[in-house]
């Protein structure tokens, strides 16, 4: 689990530990929260082990030899991509170091993780690598388009990956959340904007990598209107405030 603080995929590992026997590694920035994390999860899931790693999200040659080390004895048979930064747009544009952050946290990183899992999977011939993008990353908005951008570029790798693994055991899942109640999206439950809840997110993220989906909005209501939202033609869309 790539980014095991966050809130949907502590949910999804608490739904893969009631399961029973569970091999999770928790792999996060903040180690002493994943430890709680791991703490919480094995008093949930009496035979999950559980283990808890850190290293430097950013840096290529660190991800490339966690993942080696990872998978040097036995295959992953899932792994779940899942930290990001909902770096809001005004600062990205005030300040392009922050631009180039949010864009390397959320569409550098998760790629550097899932190329180095789709190596050790390719050499096995068999796994799963979820991503985590969002429905930001359907079209850009003056709103976020930052943030969207580095979205839309997962979107696009995870394409690319479907088509390098089609017809193989390897299956690529690209999961699109709408706005949904995590500590990410506080600002907005504040705002009494609606969200998801996050246990249905997460059922939706762990039903999707187990069928092997392709792309999964969640909740599935966001195909629509993001199918909607992409169709909008510019010069109707470049009116709304949206
Ligand atoms: N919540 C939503 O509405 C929503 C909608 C669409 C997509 N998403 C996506 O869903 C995923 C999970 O987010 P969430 O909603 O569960 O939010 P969250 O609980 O705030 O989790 C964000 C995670 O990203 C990690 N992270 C942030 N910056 C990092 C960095 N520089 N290096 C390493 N890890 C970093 C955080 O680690 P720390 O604990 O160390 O901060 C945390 O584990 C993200 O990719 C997000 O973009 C969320």
């Amino acid at each position: 689990m790539i980014g095991a603080t966050s809130a949907i995929a502590e949910h999804c590992c608490r739904l893969w530990v009631q399961r029973g026997s569970v091999e999770l590694i928790l792999v996060a920035r903040n180690v002493e929260l994943a430890g709680r994390i791991a703490a919480d999860l094995r008093a949930r899931g009496g035979q999950a082990e559980i283990s808890v790693e850190t290293l430097d999200f950013l840096s290529a040659p660190a991800i490339a030899a966690a993942v080696a080390r990872w998978t040097a004895e036995d295959p992953v048979d899932l792994a779940l991509i899942a930290h990001g930064v909902l770096s809001p747009q005004q600062p990205c544009q005030d300040d392009i170091e922050q631009a180039r952050y949010s864009i390397e946290v959320n569409g550098v990183s998760p790629v550097l993780f899932a190329e180095a899992f789709a190596g050790a999977m390719s050499r096995v011939g068999r796994g799963t690598i979820g991503m985590i993008g969002s429905v930001a990353g359907d079209r850009g908005r003056r709103a976020n388009y930052v943030y969207g951008a580095s979205k839309a570029l997962m979107d696009r790798y995870a394409q690319g990956l479907q088509h390098r693994f089609a017809g193989t055991g390897v299956k690529i899942v690209l999961i699109k959340p709408g706005p949904t109640d995590t500590p990410m999206t506080a600002q907005y439950k504040a705002q009494g904007r609606r969200l998801a809840s996050v246990e249905s997110v997460a059922q939706g993220t762990v039903d999707a990598l187990e069928r092997g989906t392709p792309v999964a909005y969640l909740p599935r209501k966001w195909q629509l209107i993001m199918f909607v939202v992409r169709a909008l033609p510019d010069f109707i869309f470049n009116r709304l405030n949206i």
